[in-house]
């Protein structure tokens, strides 16, 4: 197991090159088993949520590669092989073998699916919309069966907007007989990603992207080659470090339109930030002012961007408060940045943060992934050294996060964690 190590204070500039979606990434892996014929997905993150997918689609029978960001899928051999343990417990997106499975097979057992813990996620949205289509869904023993005799299309309205249960039923619904709707559907740019791979595949989805989707189910769907598109997280990310510590980076492969959300933000606080056609600029910070931010569904500013950006507003001057309408506990990272020296409180769904401090060196734990990227930023603010743990929590959504930083001027290692490291970690 390793740690992180972080001397902070280095001055970064230069490129830094964004990667493809990882919650585009996690649903389009899964949607290559309604194809009848081997799908090519180019862009895809080396992140270890990618690894598993591709050793699951593997238990299942499906021949893959997976080279230089190239996924190849053979679906031909595929069998509807339960998957009630193992590596679905992993990671949130193994909900989407239950979608791909039940449209392909007309039957699944997934095992419920672990990720991230930020409160309660559960999957009702998901599983109401498998019942609209005609499924019969039980959960036994932490896993959940689902049997359909036939699939048919259905209108279905989400209560709760959600990107999860959208793609999900989107994947349930490609190869239904007849037409589905789903109304109060995420509009999240990921949706419009799996719709795009789905219809090249010769599903007929119309309406990806707005509240209304619309689905023609088709017997059949084919193999196609798809290049995802650029991550928007990891590019704001970047783009929140860059404001954090930088003195000119160039964010290169975004879609700027995506972070349209954090760029105003950015701007409120005093950040130069210039757009391009497919790079933004961020020029180096100063006399940044608070800002207060609310999390909302796109395009409202992203519940996972809130980490990163927390730990940017220690450094603005004034009060911020910053509450996640998503998420009710996504605020673990707050204790961490606190032993780094900030000033910050949680008060029921919001922290309250108070600066401009200068943060300090220290070891702390990511507790999840984007708590992860606020520390990795915390720490190349600081004065001193930071080590981080829980890089396995980082490693599922950043790739090769160390070499990119390094190539900004960073100072920024991994390291084996020592025996009595280990032993602290498992008490
Ligand atoms: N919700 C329900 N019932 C459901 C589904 C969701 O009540 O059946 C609630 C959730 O508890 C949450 C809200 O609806 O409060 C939104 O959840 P959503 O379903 O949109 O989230 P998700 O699909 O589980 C994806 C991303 C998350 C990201 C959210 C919101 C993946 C694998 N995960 O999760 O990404 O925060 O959408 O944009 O795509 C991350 O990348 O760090 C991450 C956590």
């Amino acid at each position: 197991m390793e740690k992180l190590k972080i001397v902070g204070g280095r001055p970064l500039k230069g490129t830094i090159k964004v990667d493809g979606a990882k919650n585009s990434a996690v649903a389009l892996v899964p949607a290559t088993i309604l194809a009848e014929s081997p799908v090519t997905i180019e862009g895809l993150p080396d992140i270890s949520d990618i690894h598993m997918l591709k050793g699951l689609l593997e238990e299942i029978g499906g021949s893959v590669t997976f080279e230089n960001g190239e996924m190849v899928v053979d679906p031909e051999k595929m069998v509807a092989m339960p998957l009630p343990n193992g590596k679905v417990k992993k990671l949130r997106a193994s909900y989407y073998l239950m979608g791909a499975m039940l449209g392909k097979f007309k039957k699944a057992v997934i095992g419920l699916p672990g990720g991230c813990h930020l409160g309660p996620r559960p999957i009702d949205q998901h599983i109401k919309g498998f019942e609209a289509l005609g499924a019969e869904v039980t959960n036994e023993q932490g896993a959940i069966y689902l049997r359909a005799n036939e699939l048919r299309g259905a209108r279905i309205y989400l209560d709760v907007v959600s990107v999860g249960a959208t793609i999900n039923i989107m994947l349930a619904a490609v190869k239904a007989k007849g037409r589905t709707v789903i109304e109060n559907a995420a509009k999240e740019p990921e949706i419009i990603d799996v719709a795009t791979l789905l219809n090249n595949m010769g599903a007929k989805i119309k309406g990806a992207g707005t509240d209304i989707i619309r689905i023609e189910g088709v017997d059949k769907l084919a193999g196609c080659r798809h290049t995802i598109i650029p991550d928007r997280i990891e590019a704001g990310t970047f783009m929140i470090l860059a404001a954090a510590a930088g003195e000119g980076v160039v964010v290169d492969n975004v879609i700027p339109l995506h972070l349209e959300s954090l760029t105003a933000k950015l701007r409120e606080m005093n950040v130069p930030v210039e757009i391009g056609d497919d790079k933004v600029f961020v020029g180096k910070a100063e006399q940044l002012k608070a800002v207060d931010i609310k999390t909302l569904v796109y395009p409202g500013f992203p519940t996972d961007l809130q980490q990163p950006f927390t730990t940017l507003l220690t450094k603005a001057e004034g009060s911020a408060i910053v509450t996640d309408t998503i998420y009710s506990a996504r605020f673990k990272h707050i204790d961490e940045l606190r032993r780094m020296n900030a000033s910050m409180k949680v008060e029921g769904r919001s922290a309250i943060i108070n600066g401009p401090l200068k943060l300090h060196g220290a070891k702390v734990k990511a507790s999840d992934l984007r708590a992860g990227a606020a520390l990795v930023i915390a720490g190349l603010m600081a004065e001193g050294i930071t080590e981080v743990t829980g890089l396995e929590h980082i490693d599922r959504g950043y790739s090769l996060l160390v070499e990119k930083l390094s190539r900004l001027g960073a100072e920024i290692w991994r390291e084996e964690l020592s025996e009595e490291e280990l032993e602290q970690i498992k008490s």
